[in-house]
């Protein structure tokens, strides 16, 4: 992967384990870009591309049984797509885009240790960019349970299939999370997500007026 220097967009991604608020602060955040005339696009994973969308099928399913190397083909093949038709046209359209969910999300959730980690980067290829900032949502896993329990009562949506797995698996996932921000501060800021969404929100902005102003100087 390659920060993308050549790139005059901005990058940024959101991670966390389910329920931990990022598509909530995503699209937070995308709004106040747009109401300040600040190109932006907010983009996720799993896409909504052809890719994504079997992708989201196949989980959707409690039934679902697919090996941890063809899952991870799968997001990867998703990402290569993604970034050929949406990423990299938007950066280089000088946007700031927003993911929400990207490669730290194969890391944690599909590779889970190291040997397996290492495989996900040897088979990434060269040309997927490298988010500048990523925001981590930092969520105690019961308190994400509890939201995504909540959530799927009133959007009255099943589980999905990782939400089926429970709290031992976001706690799983959420030790991975914590493990890949360890190795890489400089490009993870980590937030607390049991506060509420405006504390969150406030955050998020001011640590990116600090770290790129140069995106917001014309529009302040
Ligand atoms: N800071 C917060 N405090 C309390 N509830 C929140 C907070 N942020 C989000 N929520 C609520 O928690 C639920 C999950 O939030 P959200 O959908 O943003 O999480 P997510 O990380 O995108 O989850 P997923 O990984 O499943 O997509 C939603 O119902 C949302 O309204
Ligand atoms: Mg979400």
């Amino acid at each position: 992967m390659e920060q993308n220097e050549q790139n005059q967009g901005l990058f940024l991604s959101f991670e966390g384990i389910d329920g931990s608020g990022k598509s909530t602060q995503a699209k937070l955040l995308f709004e106040k870009l747009t109401q300040n005339n600040i190109p932006s696009l907010y983009t996720k994973e799993p896409t909504d591309l052809p890719i994504g969308q079997m992708i989201r099928n196949l989980f959707s399913k409690k039934e679902s049984q697919i090996e941890k190397h063809a899952q991870i083909f799968l997001f990867m093949a998703d990402r290569v797509q993604h970034c050929q038709e949406i990423l990299l046209p938007a950066l280089k359209a000088k946007k700031i885009v927003i993911c929400d969910r990207y490669f730290d999300s194969t890391l944690a959730y599909q590779g889970l240790d190291l040997p397996l980690q290492q495989w996900i980067q040897k088979i990434s290829p060269p040309f997927l960019p490298k988010p500048a900032l990523t925001f981590f949502l930092d969520c105690p896993p019961e308190v994400a349970f509890q939201r995504l329990t909540d959530r799927n009562a009133k959007t009255k949506q099943a589980k999905s299939y990782f939400e089926e797995r429970g709290v031992k698996f976001l706690q799983d996932v959420q030790a991975a999370y914590l493990k890949i921000y360890q190795q890489e501060k400089k490009r993870i800021l980590r937030i607390p997500a049991n506060q509420n969404p405006t504390s969150i929100e406030q955050k998020i902005w001011s640590h990116l007026l600090q770290k790129h102003p140069q995106f917001f100087l014309q529009s302040a």
